[in-house]
């Protein structure tokens, strides 16, 4: 038997085939068109495109060699999260997707803080008003495009529209629902007396199952788009976060993992629904029954080594950055980079934030500024795993994943910031392979998400924090905590947002 991963991420869709040990026997990446930023802030993409690339992807990996579509067994679903995509009544797309990381409902958060109120919010939904989460979204739809809300019969979040197409069935998990704002998260049901405070139809909202489920089977015409067997069975799968999670064998509770992508996570797994009454970190459902998490997102991590790479270091490749940044002391000699290129989620929820560097001198260098950039989003990372400790989640070693965790010394860098030993696993496919895995399961190939982690994840590397790098950073993590405070009413000003 074998098992079909798709992760639907913002740069791409990837597809990956693995069989029962766990082994990837194939996978492919096609790339999306980047996200439209028409105003600052905000974040759109289309969502048939998504279709087009997990489409194209399936292809792929189905032709490769050792793989032929009668031997997948399932399919399962990671998506990244928190979009918005908005059908009509033939399920027609009536315009781009707003993305988890458009900031543009700073006002419909505060409505809602206003109608509900801040504390009954995170008692019937776990989570306060995030400018990602889907909620403001569709509330900035409402008030913004009352042409488009009008013809709105179903909202869905991004993998769902491409299981959608693939299937004809609209689903969705809990812990991808649990990103939107709508979903108790203690009871993992839709909120039904948010929905009715907010004058929102619980029926434009998809049925909800664990992401261990089958919840559909491959159409003929999804068959006819990829190359698949019609009939195959098509799992829940789960919000990226979660899948990913999954992929790394984060699924005993107090385990943890830091994954840097375009965004980064942190994320502690739970026995019981644990909130942050403050709303500084998010509180989800696993994609395991019966198990939560709670994650930190800062929304520029992998972004802000592109956004420098790409502005700052024309001409220069990844590579040769790491090196340059590798050739500079631990604490850049007090060189700081605050990650907000596009405001900031955990632990400060403020879309106003603004990226900065600060403690540049004439001696500071290229080199500075990229290791600045890589410990800046260390830092970031550090937050919420602060927040984390608050609350009384134990953390042990964390594995790390991402693009993260390929750089020798972005690793070194994780390790000495959080001051624990980070650890490497042996097949970083992430959420595609959390997918894959969620797949197995969800037709007994494995009798449980824990038994297939244990199965199939191994560690291949540990990195120990070095003591003496552990100080530096240290004495600039915490100039860092100060910078954003220090900063505020600045930004507040450069952006405006004072006027509000
Ligand atoms: C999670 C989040 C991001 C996206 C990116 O809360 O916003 O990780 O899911 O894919």
């Amino acid at each position: 038997m074998k098992f079909l991963g798709l992760d639907i991420g913002t740069g791409g869709s990837r597809a990956i085939v693995i069989d029962e040990g766990g082994k990837v026997i194939a996978s492919a990446t096609v790339e999306h068109q980047p996200f439209a930023s028409p105003h600052i802030g905000w974040a759109e993409q289309s969502p048939d495109d998504w279709w087009r690339a997990s489409s194209e992807a399936i292809r792929a990996v189905l032709m490769s060699d050792g793989v032929s579509p009668d031997e997948i067994a399932a399919i399962s679903f990671s998506g990244q999260m928190h979009g918005s995509v908005l059908l009509d009544e033939n399920d027609k797309v009536l315009r781009p997707a707003l993305l988890w990381c458009d900031q543009r409902t700073d006002q419909e958060c505060h409505e809602i803080n206003e109608k509900i109120g801040e504390t009954r919010l995170i008692e019937l939904v776990s989570n306060p008003a995030v400018t990602g989460f889907t909620l403001p979204k569709l509330l900035w739809v409402r008030k913004h495009e009352p042409d488009i809300w009008q013809q709105v019969r179903s909202v869905m979040l991004p993998k769902d529209y491409v299981r959608l197409k693939l299937t004809g069935v609209k689903a969705c998990d809990m812990a991808d629902a649990s990103g939107t704002l709508m979903l108790n998260v203690r009871e993992r049901k839709w909120s039904r007396e948010l929905l009715e405070q907010l004058d929102l139809d619980a029926a434009l909202l998809p049925h909800l199952f664990e992401s261990t489920e089958i919840v559909a089977q491959v159409s003929r015409s999804g068959a006819e788009a990829t190359g698949l067997i019609e009939g195959t069975p098509v799992g829940a799968g789960a919000g990226d976060n979660a899948a990913g999670a999954i992929g790394m064998g984060i699924v005993s509770p107090g385990t943890v993992s830091a994954t840097i992508g375009t965004s980064g996570v942190v994320f502690v797994v739970t026995e019981h629904p644990t909130i942050d009454l403050k709303g500084r970190i998010h509180s989800l459902c696993h994609a395991i029954p019966g198990r939560w998490h709670m994650t930190g997102v800062t929304l520029a991590a992998g972004q802000s080594l592109k956004w420098f790479k790409e502005n700052l270091a024309a001409g220069k490749s990844y590579d040769d950055l790491t090196e340059l940044a590798g050739a500079i002391e631990p604490g850049s000699e007090g060189a700081i980079w605050l990650p907000y290129l596009m405001g900031e989620r955990a632990p400060y929820l403020d879309p106003n934030a603004r990226a900065a560097f600060v403690g540049l001198t004439a001696s500071h260098t290229l080199g500075h500024m990229a290791r600045a950039v890589l410990e800046g989003v260390a830092f970031s990372l550090r937050d919420s795993l602060e927040v984390f400790r608050e609350i009384g989640a134990p953390i042990g070693t964390i594995r790390l994943g991402g693009g993260g965790a390929r750089s020798k010394l972005w690793r070194q860098i994780q390790a000495d910031v959080y001051g624990r030993s980070v650890e490497t696993i042996e097949v970083d496919e992430g959420a595609a392979f959390g997918a894959a895995i969620l797949a197995g399961v969800a037709v007994g190939a494995w009798p449980s998400v824990d038994d297939a982690c244990r199965q199939v994840i191994r560690v291949a590397e540990r990195t120990d924090p070095d003591p003496y790098a552990s100080e530096f950073m240290e004495r600039n993590y915490q100039a860092y905590k100060l910078l954003y405070a220090a900063l505020k009413p600045a930004m507040n000003m450069i952006t405006g947002a004072d006027d509000k």
